[in-house]
């Protein structure tokens, strides 16, 4: 099909997606040196069964090449760990990440919740690649949300009683 849509403006599709609110995630997996990890929004669930996840990587980052074919844990983050995200968007001293020890795949230590994942399935999404990971292992702890939106940390409580019986 002839691509006839003339390119949105970048900074219009940046100023939408700004008003999505998202989680907050460190993608984390073994690098050439190490544990290592990239903070990432672009995270969403994709089908129960099998159980599978999606993380979208941008070309130029350090880790999209190291993470290909690779298992990686999705570490999904809590209020009080604004830092991490900050430490793993590049800026170094932000934090001091701490890690899991014994983890297969690694991880931080005491995310709100952790998916780990085996490498399921690649597709080419433009300056991204799409990751779909298949859930080999997972977990949570209680506390409140890390959020993004407006191109601005937030937080959300945690609360009981939500619309579980809508999806
Ligand atoms: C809130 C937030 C969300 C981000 N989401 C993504 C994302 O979904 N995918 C991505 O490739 N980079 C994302 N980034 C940028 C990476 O975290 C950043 O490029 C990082 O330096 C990559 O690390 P690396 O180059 O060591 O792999 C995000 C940054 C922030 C602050």
């Amino acid at each position: 099909m002839p691509d006839t849509l003339a390119p949105p403006d970048p900074g219009a599709l940046r100023a939408c997606m700004a008003r999505f609110a998202t989680g907050v995630t460190v993608v984390t997996y073994d690098g050439d040196d190490g544990p290592r990890g990239a903070t990432m929004n672009s995270f969403t669930s994709v089908s129960a069964d099998p159980p599978l996840v999606l993380i979208s990587v941008a070309r130029r980052a350090r880790c999209h090449d190291q993470l290909h074919g690779k298992p990686f844990c999705v570490n999904i983050l809590g209020a009080e760990q604004e830092a991490l995200a900050v430490q793993f968007a590049g800026v170094p001293d932000a934090a001091e990440p701490r890690w899991t020890s014994g983890a297969g795949v690694p991880r931080l230590d005491n995310p709100l919740a952790w998916i780990e994942c085996a490498p399921w399935r690649s597709y080419d999404g433009g300056d991204h690649t799409l990751l779909i990971g298949r859930v080999t292992g997972l977990g949570h702890r209680d506390g409140d949300a890390l959020t993004y939106a407006w191109s601005r940390f937030g937080t959300l409580a945690e609360s009981a009683g939500g619309i579980e019986h809508l999806i």
